[in-house]
């Protein structure tokens, strides 16, 4: 039996198996390659066009001799399914059908499950807007200076080339105040929060083993409007959360009890839009130092603030009370997968030995092309580029409710890929059907709310959270007059006659 992977991408595009077992039959192995190209060009395996390999490479994979091969494509070539022409080799014949696509009844394509004709969710950036040109140059790049060792084992530090551009620019653009080595690169934020909540490893701290595991322990302080993904994947770990009030300051940091973590979005409250006021920002901090607690910092989109103050982390207060978290999903893409955390030394080894001896998670290579994008600018053009993109966005939003809708409040509008339009009291649910009669896809706050978030120091609040990165760029405007049409009517406007 001769069976081989003909594995030749430069010669024919594709891995190809041909299977040589019947080669004992009758006519041999000339047959048994004669059968097994057939059938691999009836089964649409080797498709119209493709290019065969040259005798002496296919001859030497499968272990026949070069006349074999020769015989066998002469035949093909006879019979109609090959075409060989001086210059171009030996191709699949343009007519070659694969079987089924002639022989089976036409089957009815299955139906597309349709998606909304105005996506308006809150979640993702304007996929249109990929930088594919630098993401690629930066690729080749970074793949084409890379030594040898890189494509082995990687550290689960992540890459110091990665981890020193990070050091710069989170400096620079984020006021974090880090080294390289305090730095754990991850595959985004819910990968962090896993890491930091597992208790599946041993860790090698003290601490960590008294407590039975866990570089952290619940319970765990959240805000009480919060992704309720994170609040799952916590639950999932045994973590109990607990909601913190929000107000106008973001939130009440007040409210700290016994907790020894607090998870804030302080640049951005998620998703109700406020930064966490200064004299919050500073008594948190201050509650970690008394407590021995530590602020766990989602920083998912600090990059988009579009008035002039500048917001930064509250990392760079005390860089040994803050694991700071952030990650590409919003600047770039969430397709990417990687993320950070900015770690107080205290937490480095325990997170190191929860990643495990290699890195398991966060692609080296995609580690290395975001390294080369960061350090060669091309990260900050693609963010100031977005910047610009989605504060028009934002204020051509601004501008369809003022001028349609009035009587409905826009929060949260200073940065960020959403914005909150806050609903009188009792029309959210109506609101979202209306909007789905629409054709509109949206998120209520409700669905962000704790489930433990009660009243009245927790009130409910009826609103939408409007995505305004996902539309492309020409369905916005239909997108935003579909809006308009579903939002509420202002009751305090006097009736039409
Ligand atoms: C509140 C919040 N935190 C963090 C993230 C980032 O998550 P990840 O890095 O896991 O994609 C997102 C979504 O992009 C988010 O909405």
């Amino acid at each position: 039996m001769v069976e081989s992977w003909v594995n030749s991408a430069e010669r024919i595009g594709a891995d190809l198996h041909l299977d040589l077992s019947e080669s004992s039959g009758p006519g041999g192995r000339r047959a048994a390659l004669i059968r097994a190209l057939r059938e691999a060009v009836r089964g649409g395996r080797l498709a119209p066009g493709t290019r065969l390999p040259p005798y002496r490479s296919l001859a030497a994979d499968l272990g026949v001799a070069r006349n074999t091969v020769a015989d066998a494509y002469a035949e093909l070539v006879a019979e109609g399914w090959l075409t060989a022409r001086q210059g171009s080799g030996t191709r699949v014949a343009d007519r070659a059908q694969p079987l089924g696509r002639a022989e089976r009844a036409p089957r009815k394509a299955p139906p597309r499950a349709r998606g909304p004709r105005h996506d308006l969710r809150q979640g993702t950036p304007d996929a249109s807007a990929f930088p594919r040109a630098d993401w690629l140059a930066s690729y080749r790049r970074a793949l084409r200076q890379a030594p040898n060792e890189v494509f082995g084992p990687g550290d689960p530090a992540g890459r110091l080339e990665l981890r020193e551009a990070l050091t710069e620019y989170l400096a620079r653009a984020r006021g974090v105040r880090t080294e390289p080595d305090r730095i754990v690169i991850c595959s985004g934020f819910a990968h962090a929060l896993r890491l930091l909540f597992s208790r599946n490893t041993p860790l090698p701290s003290q601490k960590a083993q008294d407590r039975g595991g866990g570089v952290l322990r619940g319970p765990l302080a959240v805000e009480a409007y919060g992704l309720g993904f994170h609040r799952e994947l916590l639950a999932a770990e045994g973590v109990r959360t607990v909601p913190l009030p929000l107000d106008d300051d973001g939130a009440r940091v007040d409210r700290l009890v016994r907790e020894r973590a607090v998870l804030l979005t302080p640049a951005h409250q998620f998703p109700t839009g406020g930064p966490l006021h200064p004299r919050r920002r500073a008594a948190v901090i201050d509650w970690a130092r008394a407590r021995g607690g530590v602020v766990l910092e989602d920083d998912y989109d600090g990059e988009f603030r579009y008035d002039r103050k500048p917001v930064g982390a509250v990392q760079g207060l005390d860089p040994e009370r803050v694991i700071f978290i952030g990650s590409v999903s919003k600047s770039l893409s969430p397709a990417v997968r990687l993320g950070w955390m900015v770690l107080p030394e205290r937490y480095v080894g325990d997170v190191l030995a929860a990643k495990g001896e290699r890195e398991a998670w966060a692609s080296v290579l995609d580690q290395l092309g975001l390294a080369d994008f960061i350090a060669s600018g091309a990260y900050d053009r693609h963010v100031r580029r977005m910047r610009q993109r989605y504060r028009s966005r934002r204020d051509r939003l601004v501008a369809a409710l003022a001028g349609h809708a009035p009587h409905v409040e826009v929060t949260g509008v200073a940065a960020g890929l959403h914005a909150v339009l806050r609903l009188p009291p009792g029309t959210e649910r109506s609101t979202l059907k209306a909007a789905a009669w629409q054709g509109i896809a949206l998120d209520g706050l409700a669905e962000f709310r704790h489930p433990e978030a009660t009243e009245p120091d927790m009130p409910v609040r009826d609103g939408v959270v409007v995505g305004y990165a996902t539309p492309s760029e020409h369905a916005y405007g239909a997108a935003l007059e579909a809006l308009c049409g579903a939002l509420p009517p202002d009751e305090a406007a006097p009736a039409h006659e």
